[in-house]
């Protein structure tokens, strides 16, 4: 297997707010390529860190560069973190989307830059790909998944467009998928992001029910945290980002949103949120690596709880 070319973002924040905890115990809920597991080990000599990705590839990309003897890792969704033996941790971090590996590799169908079978999933021992989901899913879950996750204002026409080639071997790989989404919408056309981007982001959030995992993942992130563990989570686009700051407001007692009705007493204080903007990769990163360009770090230290 080669090696990965995954580039970890914005690491020196996330070590300093680990540096701020007890420091023994790390949970990383999206090894990847084990760049962010890696630096951690190196920051903390004496931690230990449980590494989970629900990716097999990944974790065998992990298990090659991680030091067996302080690493557990485990092929799971980050929705199951309830289900570690290990219950108790001083960081949390939550690194959401997909890695370059995923990216690169052609044959895992993300991205439409090179040709492949249009899959898409991140565990690709379960579940339908993107061809099967563009096959049979219902109009309202292609709307979702064109409209709601793919922002795309012009959904109508693409998930017309998705209907009428049921069928005809167009839905089966990226690079004939792309070419029908750049017949309805070119590929220049508003921004300077390529059209597609977004269609196909739409179309992997749903194929990996991602923003339900995330959800899910959040309150039982919380929970695993010890008294004065910090939680990490860096996210790629506006609809993650806005479901890890209505968490991180909950449990630091603010109104989650303006249509938060409840008065301030009916709020509980369970920790702080440690970044009041959320983090952003510098320019010399941006530079560095593009892919960080739009990444966002937020962070929250629980205070309730035991040690
Ligand atoms: C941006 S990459 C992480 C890269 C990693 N931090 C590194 O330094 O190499 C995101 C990883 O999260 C994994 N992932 C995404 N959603 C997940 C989920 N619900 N459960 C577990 N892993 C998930 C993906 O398979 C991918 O390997």
């Amino acid at each position: 297997m080669a090696e990965t070319t995954h580039i970890p973002v914005l690491v020196a924040s996330i070590l300093e707010a680990f540096r701020a905890t007890a420091g023994g115990m790390f949970l990383d809920a999206t090894v990847g390529g084990g760049g962010h597991a890696r630096a951690i080990l190196a920051q903390f000599p004496n931690a230990k860190l449980w590494a989970i990705d629900r990716d097999g590839e990944a974790l065998k990309r992990a298990t090659a560069v991680l030091p067996a003897d302080r690493v557990t890792l485990d092929q799971k969704n980050f929705c199951q973190l309830d289900c570690l033996s290990q219950k108790a941790f001083d960081g949390v971090l939550l690194d959401l989307g997909v890695s370059s590996d995923q990216l690169d590799a052609p044959d895992r169908g993300f991205s439409f830059r090179s040709d492949g079978p249009l899959d898409m999933r991140m565990d690709q021992s379960r579940g339908e790909t993107a061809a099967q989901f563009l096959e049979k899913a219902s109009h309202e879950e292609l709307v979702q998944a064109i409209r709601d996750w793919g922002e795309e204002p012009h959904w109508r026409r693409v998930v017309a467009t998705i209907e009428k080639f049921r069928g005809s071997g167009k839905l089966q790989r990226t690079a004939l998928f792309a070419d029908l989404v750049h017949r309805v919408l070119p590929a220049t056309y508003r921004t300077k992001i390529d059209s597609a981007t977004r269609i196909f982001q739409g179309i992997r959030i749903a194929v990996n029910g991602e923003l339900t995992a995330l959800e899910e993942a959040l309150p039982k992130a919380f929970s695993v945290l010890k008294k004065g563990g910090v939680l990490a989570v860096i996210s790629f686009h506006s609809l993650e980002d806005r479901i890890v700051k209505r968490h991180f407001r909950e449990w630091s007692g603010l109104a989650i949103d303006r249509s938060d009705g409840r008065y301030a007493d009916e709020r509980t204080v369970r920790g702080e949120i440690l970044s009041a903007k959320p983090i952003t990769p510098t320019a010399e990163e941006q530079l560095s690596n593009p892919r960080s360009r739009s990444a966002k770090l937020r962070l929250f230290r629980r205070t309730d709880g035991s040690t």
